[in-house]
């Protein structure tokens, strides 16, 4: 007999302003779109949706914010569904939170909870457990604080202040408080393990590729194709949240590491930023970044404007030639709109051109990777170095600062080695050897 627990029913509701009321606001997404982005959202913990619909507000509710026809019309649903959880696609206050619960008589999540429990589900590494769980206790405690001044309202009104519910609250805050701070210690303590990884990790000087793109624009399964591992790629939002790491080599032999990242979202949740900002700290410090775009997605565009936001905020100069913007899932179009891409495409400057792959089908995928040890090299130089054969110590320095294209070793017991290094490396190596020693290759 199977003892697991059915997915839960659950009753996905994106709210939205209508024109009258929006006042100007635009948003990039229409809200059909947007309804579309939280069943994936609720999918993604394996809920079971039973139910999806858009609600037009011409205001928001402070106590319900949706308005009483419209809370009484899902309430009905819920009742007809037998709905266990309701989505509430927005950001609701306490207090619309608990109504809302009371009305519907189910239990009700917003945005912010529901990424919270995907992150958390999501989280494979120390740091962003870490990060989940904080952002998680953050929240609790904002809810904790309102609802008490809330509860504090009203027991007033009935003179019950200071009796054991607001005692029980502070006790709560109190504890989550005392969790934030451990967990701010074991996360500091981390961070600096991380900082050492990487620091070590740079001197093997390996350029480091790192995949972003908006959730389900297939990041995972390129990476797969282009490292041919098998790393968890499903239909799910944010099937990644902790980078990945995989040492790749390139057609003519650079060695690459890439790095596969949580997938961005729109609209994320304030207090979830700074999580998932410190699960991008390898795109900040990437040498190429692949900008993974689902171009069959109607929404295409308004996804890429909102990737190219977050690393601008992130201080990523988009200007540079840094980022390649990878248009994928061509095997989707019709063969009229894969040929206009295909255009677009080509009219492009080269340092802006987009690479067209299916990482599903692998098409492209060479190409791309060319493209990249295109970007990779192109600022190096290469050097020919000649050091006594003995030189173990000299020998590692070399590999600790250039890309070590090849080495051999003479009879006279020289050794003479093929070197590729940032042009503002190569005085360091003359400093190092002897401008004698080293020769442009
Ligand atoms: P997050 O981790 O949520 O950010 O997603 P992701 O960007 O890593 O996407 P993932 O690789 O998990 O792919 C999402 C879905 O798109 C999966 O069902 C893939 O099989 C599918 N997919 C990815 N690339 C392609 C492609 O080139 N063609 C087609 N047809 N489907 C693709």
């Amino acid at each position: 007999m199977d003892r697991r627990a059915p997915p839960t029913r659950c009753a996905v509701i994106t709210p939205f302003l209508n024109k009258k009321s929006a006042k100007g606001h635009v948003d990039r997404r229409s809200p059909e779109a947007r309804l579309a982005e939280a069943v994936g959202l609720a999918a993604a913990i394996d809920l079971d949706v039973v139910y999806a619909g858009l609600i037009s507000l011409s205001e928001v509710k402070p106590a319900t914010y949706l308005g009483s026809g419209k809370v009484e019309e899902i309430h009905d649903i819920v009742h007809d569904q037998e709905v266990g959880l309701v989505f509430v696609d927005a950001a609701l206050s306490p207090v619309q939170q608990r109504n809302l619960e009371k009305a519907f008589e189910a239990k009700v999540v917003d945005r912010t909870a529901l990424i919270l429990e995907i992150f958390g589900s999501r989280a494979r590494t120390k740091e962003g457990t870490l990060q989940v769980e904080l952002a998680h206790l953050n929240y609790q405690r904002s809810r904790l604080v309102r609802s008490w001044t809330h509860l504090e309202r009203q027991r007033g009104g009935f003179g019950f202040l200071g009796g054991p519910g607001e005692t029980q609250i502070e006790a709560d805050r109190r504890q989550i408080g005392e969790r934030i701070l451990r967990i701010e210690r074991d996360l500091e303590q981390v961070k600096r393990t991380r900082a050492l990884h990487r620091t070590s990790r740079k001197r093997v000087p390996y350029p480091v590729v790192a995949l972003v793109g908006y959730t389900n624009a297939g990041k995972s399964t390129l990476f797969n194709r282009l490292t041919k591992a098998e790393v968890m790629a499903q239909d799910l939002l944010f099937a990644t949240l902790d980078p990945t790491l995989r040492a790749v080599d390139l057609p003519h032999g650079t060695r690459i590491i890439l790095s596969d990242t949580v997938g961005f979202i729109s609209e994320l949740p304030t207090q979830l930023v700074a999580a998932f900002r410190a699960t991008l700290e390898e795109v900040i410090e990437a040498d190429v970044i692949l900008h993974v775009r689902d171009v069959s997605h109607p929404d295409t565009d308004a996804q890429a404007a909102d990737v190219r936001d977050v690393l601008t905020e992130l201080g990523i100069d988009l200007e540079t030639g840094r980022v390649i913007d990878v248009w994928n899932k061509v095997d989707l179009l019709t063969p009229e709109d894969h040929e206009r891409l295909t255009n677009t495409a080509v009219r492009t400057d080269a340092t802006e051109r987009p690479v067209l792959v299916s990482a599903l089908t692998g098409e492209g995928a060479e190409a791309l990777l060319s493209i990249v040890e295109g970007r990779i090299t192109a600022g190096r130089v290469t050097l020919k170095v000649t050091i006594p054969a003995e030189d173990g110590e000299g020998l590692g320095w070399l590999y600790r600062h250039g890309e070590v294209l090849a080495r051999e070793t003479d009879e006279d017991g020289v050794l003479r080695v093929s070197l590729r290094i940032l042009p503002e490396r190569a005085a360091l190596v003359k400093r190092r050897f002897g401008a004698a020693s080293v020769r442009p290759g």
